[in-house]
C-alpha cells in the first residue's frame, strides 16, 4: 500500500487502525482479542483497544532477547461532532454544532470540502456492537466570512469555535436534515438500534506531490500517518529477529494520551506482560529483557520553514527530504540521549538513511509527543524521532517525498535486528 492510500483511507484515528488491521491480516497477522485467553507462540499477532489504538508484534522462533518498539500516534487535530448537533441558521440553513478535539490551526478548516467519519454504535442482542462510518463524498463546508464584513480579516483573528467553526451542512428545515439518518440511509444502519456515536471532521483534500522535481509533498494527517505507515511498512518487511517486533499505534496524543488507549494507558504493559506470561518469561528474566529493550518513539518534526528561519535552532535546522529527525530536549520532553541516538545513529548508517536533528531554540517552549509518556509507563532506552514536515495541524501538511522511505528502511532493519 501507497502512503497516500494509507492516509485517504484513514480519515480518523478508527479508519487508521481498521486500514492497519486489513493490512496485517492479508500479511498473516491473527487478531487477538484483548477479553480471550491468549494462546501465543513463535509467529505474528496483533490486538487493537477501543478500535482507535493498535499492536502488532512478531514472537521470534528462539527465546529472544527483548522488545524492539516503534511507537506512533493514530490521531490527529480534528473537530468532533456535538451530540444533537443540528443548528437553525437565518430559518434557511442546518448546520452542526462541533468542538475542537486536539489543538489545529483553526485557519486552515475553512472554505475547504469535509466530510465525517467515526463509529456508530447500534444495540446488538448481547450487548452493543460498533460500525465504522464514512461518508466519502463532500458534505460540509466552513465557509470564511466574505473580506467586505471584516476588514480587519488580515491582521490577525481570535476564532470563536462556538460561533465560527459550525460546518453547512443542508439547506431548508431543521426536521428535514438528521446526520445521523443520512449516516444510518448511506452506511446501511437502522436508524432506530444507534445508541450514540463518535464522529469527527476529517478534511476531503486528496494528498498530492509538488514541487519543481515533485520532491514536496502535501496532505492531511502527515502527522502522525506518515510514521504510522512507516512503521507498518517496517513491520510487514521485517525478516526474523532475536527480538519481538511491536508496532505500536496509540489514539489520543494530541489530547495528552491519558486515556484507556493513549499512550499513558497499560495497553502496552498489558501486551507485554501477557507475552512474557504466555512464554512463561520469569519475573528477573523478564527485567533482563526489559533491559535489553528499545523504543523508537516515532512523531513528525518540525523543519525549517521557508519563511520563518528564526523560529529554527541556529545550528541544527532539519529540511524536507533531509532524512530521518532525532529530537533532543535537554530537559526530557524528548527521550533521547546519547546513548540512544548513538542507537539509531548505527542502523541509519547501516541502511543508508539520511539523518539530522531537531531542538528547540531556547526561547520557544517546543511540545513534548508520546516517547516520554510510553516510557515512564514501560521503561526502556527510547529514541525520539519524527519525520520532517511544515504546517504541522493545519488540516493540510506538507512534507518531503523521499524521507517516508528512510523510515521504512529504519523500522524494517530496527524490526529485523
Ligand atoms: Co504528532
Amino acid at each position: 500500500m501507497e502512503l497516500f492510500d494509507f492516509i485517504k483511507s484513514s480519515p480518523n484515528a478508527y479508519f487508521a487502525v481498521d486500514t492497519m488491521a486489513k493490512e496485517l491480516k492479508t500479511a498473516g497477522f491473527t487478531r487477538l482479542d484483548e477479553k480471550d485467553s491468549w494462546k501465543i507462540k513463535p509467529g505474528k499477532y496483533f490486538v487493537t483497544r477501543d478500535d482507535s489504538s493498535l499492536i502488532a508484534f512478531v514472537i521470534p522462533k528462539k527465546d529472544f532477547k527483548g522488545f524492539h518498539i516503534v511507537a506512533s500516534h493514530s490521531d490527529s487535530p480534528s473537530f468532533k461532532i456535538k451530540p444533537d448537533p443540528e443548528m437553525k441558521a437565518g430559518d434557511a440553513y442546518i448546520k452542526l454544532n462541533v468542538e475542537k478535539y486536539g489543538g489545529m490551526i483553526i485557519s486552515t478548516w475553512f472554505d475547504r470540502p469535509l466530510s465525517v467519519a467515526g463509529r456508530v454504535v447500534v444495540d446488538a442482542k448481547d450487548g452493543v456492537q460498533t460500525k465504522l462510518v464514512n461518508i466519502d463524498r463532500d458534505l460540509f463546508i466552513i465557509p470564511s466570512l466574505a473580506i467586505h464584513m471584516d476588514r480587519t480579516a488580515n491582521e490577525g483573528h481570535k476564532y470563536e469555535v462556538q460561533k465560527e467553526l459550525l460546518p453547512l451542512f443542508a439547506g431548508g428545515e431543521k426536521k428535514d436534515a438528521k446526520l445521523i439518518s443520512l449516516i444510518c440511509k448511506e452506511c446501511g444502519i437502522k436508524e432506530k438500534d444507534v445508541l450514540d456515536a463518535d464522529l469527527f471532521l476529517y478534511n476531503r483534500m486528496a494528498p498530492v506531490s509538488f514541487g519543481m522535481n515533485n520532491e514536496f509533498i502535501a496532505s492531511p494527517r502527515l502527522d502522525d500517518l506518515q510514521c504510522v505507515y512507516g512503521s507498518l511498512e517496517g513491520i510487514l518487511a521485517a525478516k526474523p529477529s532475536d527480538y519481538v517486533a511491536v508496532h505500536a499505534v496509540f489514539n489520543n496524543e494530541e489530547v495528552g494520551s491519558e486515556t484507556k488507549q493513549g499512550a499513558a494507558s497499560s495497553f502496552l504493559t498489558d501486551v507485554i506482560a501477557r507475552i512474557c506470561e504466555k512464554l512463561s518469561v520469569s519475573v528477573e528474566d523478564r527485567a533482563r529483557k526489559m533491559a535489553d529493550s528499545f523504543m523508537i518513539s516515532a512523531d513528525n518534526a518540525h523543519a525549517l520553514h521557508p519563511n520563518y528561519s528564526e523560529k529554527t535552532d541556529p545550528t541544527n535546522k532539519p529540511v524536507l527530504n533531509g532524512g530521518i529527525v532525532i529530537k533532543y530536549n535537554a530537559n526530557q520532553k524528548y527521550t533521547t540521549d546519547a546513548v540512544s541516538s548513538a542507537f539509531l545513529r548505527k542502523i541509519c548508517k547501516k541502511t543508508g538513511a539520511k539523518v539530522q536533528e531537531y531542538v528547540n531554540p531556547s526561547d520557544i517552549p517546543g511540545g513534548s509527543t508520546l516517547g516520554s509518556i510510553a516510557t515512564a509507563r514501560v521503561s526502556m532506552n527510547t529514541v525520539d524521532i519524527g519525520l520532517p514536515q511544515l504546517a504541522m495541524h493545519s488540516s493540510y501538511e506538507t512534507a518531503g517525498r523521499e524521507d517516508t522511505e528512510d523510515l521504512i528502511k529504519v523500522s524494517k532493519e530496527f524490526f529485523s535486528k
